[in-house]
């Protein structure tokens, strides 16, 4: 073999792999040597798949439910996705208004490649999940990003999106509860947003992959208010991976005007099909089913949010924002940045993994600086350890010149 490297396709040389996973890999080569890693790194909830869910898996094997199904996913699935949306915000969708995708991912990818043009602006918000931003770079669009800032909790406002709004703007995608920062977007500020992209004629991509985890009863009914406004332009994105314990399962949703929904089966028909039969099958019990699993994971991550925030206050300096969703925290480690130690985020972490063995993520995987991202989605004994790591590790380093 050759020792040059290939020439890739030209898009090859805006991508790289997906920076949140970079941890997860660095972590695993330091357990294969034996060493105790605290992994807050994960984007993935720690409990196991709910017992019903599972248990309707097996059924499907044992029925030998193992063939292909309609490309967009079984009618049941489809019924389901909108079954669960009419519970839990009073929206209705028809089944050929919703297409199940392997993820809420490849969901925002589908809704991505329909929607965008090659020369249009698309509008997202970061500190955010970088996936978003490469698939509107994927698309051939480009990519528009409007800061939140920490001093605000980083709320998404509706002025800050709609000042970013040019001639070539085709959409606007929000994501609420957002990674890495678990803040919302209000009911007050989507409805501003919701009505002034209406008058605009813009699309509203909404990546809801975290609506199930959105805390202290703050009222988010995200489908309702768009809809109202602009239902003929909402495309809205979910995911069984979070809410439910199903990230390996890779089940995700759009719902969206007939005509998004018939581009993405499109997509879907000529890349990867339907998803997996036997997760559909789990899916429409995850959809369907007892919902009180998602409760209890709520209330279990409600307690180490409020735990880990009462730990971090041990050190003052690192000052974090209380999020609302999801299952990670944003502290801000500006004041232990500095030429002498760790000049960046990412110099931050890489240090914290060597030094400490504490894997987070840096800010920079999220276009930020200044902070990294914590998951919670682990034990309290685990966050424990990991927190006493970090201080340990953030007051050693030298600060200054
Ligand atoms: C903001 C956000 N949206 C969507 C997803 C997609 O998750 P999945 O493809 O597992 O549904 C993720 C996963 O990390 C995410 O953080």
């Amino acid at each position: 073999m050759s020792g040059t490297t290939p020439s890739l396709a030209e898009r090859m040389s805006h991508i790289g792999l997906s920076p949140t996973m970079k941890g997860t890999i660095a972590a695993e080569r330091l357990r294969r040597e034996g060493v105790d890693v605290v992994d807050l790194g994960a984007g993935e909830p720690d409990f196991p798949t709910p017992a019903h869910i599972t248990a309707a898996a097996h059924k499907a094997l044992d029925a030998n439910f193992t063939k292909y199904t309609a490309n967009m996913g079984t009618l049941e699935l489809r019924e389901a996705i909108g079954y669960r949306y009419r519970e839990d915000y009073g929206v209705s969708y028809a089944p050929d208004e919703v297409i199940a995708a392997a993820g809420g991912k490849q969901a925002l990818y589908h809704a991505a490649m329909t929607i965008f043009n090659p020369g249009d602006e698309v509008i997202t918000h970061v500190p955010g999940w970088p996936t978003l931003i490469e698939q509107i770079k994927l698309a051939g669009a480009t990519p528009v990003v409007v800061r939140t800032s920490a001093a605000e909790g980083f709320a998404l406002r509706a002025d800050a999106l709609l000042a970013a709004v040019t001639p070539r703007t085709r959409a606007i995608i929000v994501n609420s509860p957002g990674n890495p920062t678990g803040a919302l977007i209000s009911e007050s500020e989507a409805r501003t947003l919701a009505k002034e992209a209406a008058r605009l004629g813009l699309w509203v991509i909404v990546d809801l992959c975290y609506e199930q985890l959105v805390y202290d009863h703050v009222p988010h009914n995200l489908p309702k208010i768009f809809g109202d406004a602009m239902r003929e332009k909402l495309v809205l994105c979910g995911s069984a991976s979070k809410g439910y314990a199903m990230t390996g399962w890779r089940c995700g949703w759009v719902l969206g005007p007939t005509a998004v929904v018939s581009g993405c089966n499109a997509l879907q028909s000529h890349e990867s099909s339907n998803v997996n039969s036997i997760t559909q099958k789990a899916a429409v019990a995850a959809l369907t089913g007892p919902q009180d699993c998602v409760a209890e994971m709520r209330a279990i991550y409600i307690q180490r949010r409020n735990q880990v925030l009462e730990w971090l206050r041990e050190e003052p300096r690192l000052v974090c924002p209380v999020p609302q969703g999801a299952f990670y925290l944003f502290p801000s480690i500006e004041a232990f940045l500095s030429p002498a130690g760790a000049p960046t985020s990412q110099a931050f972490t890489d240090g914290l993994l060597a030094k400490e063995h504490v894997v987070v993520t840096p800010a920079e995987a999220f276009e930020s600086t200044g902070a990294f991202r914590l998951s919670y989605a682990t034990s309290l004994e685990r966050l424990r350890e990991g927190v006493t790591r970090i201080i340990r590790y953030a007051r050693s380093l030298p600060l200054g010149k």
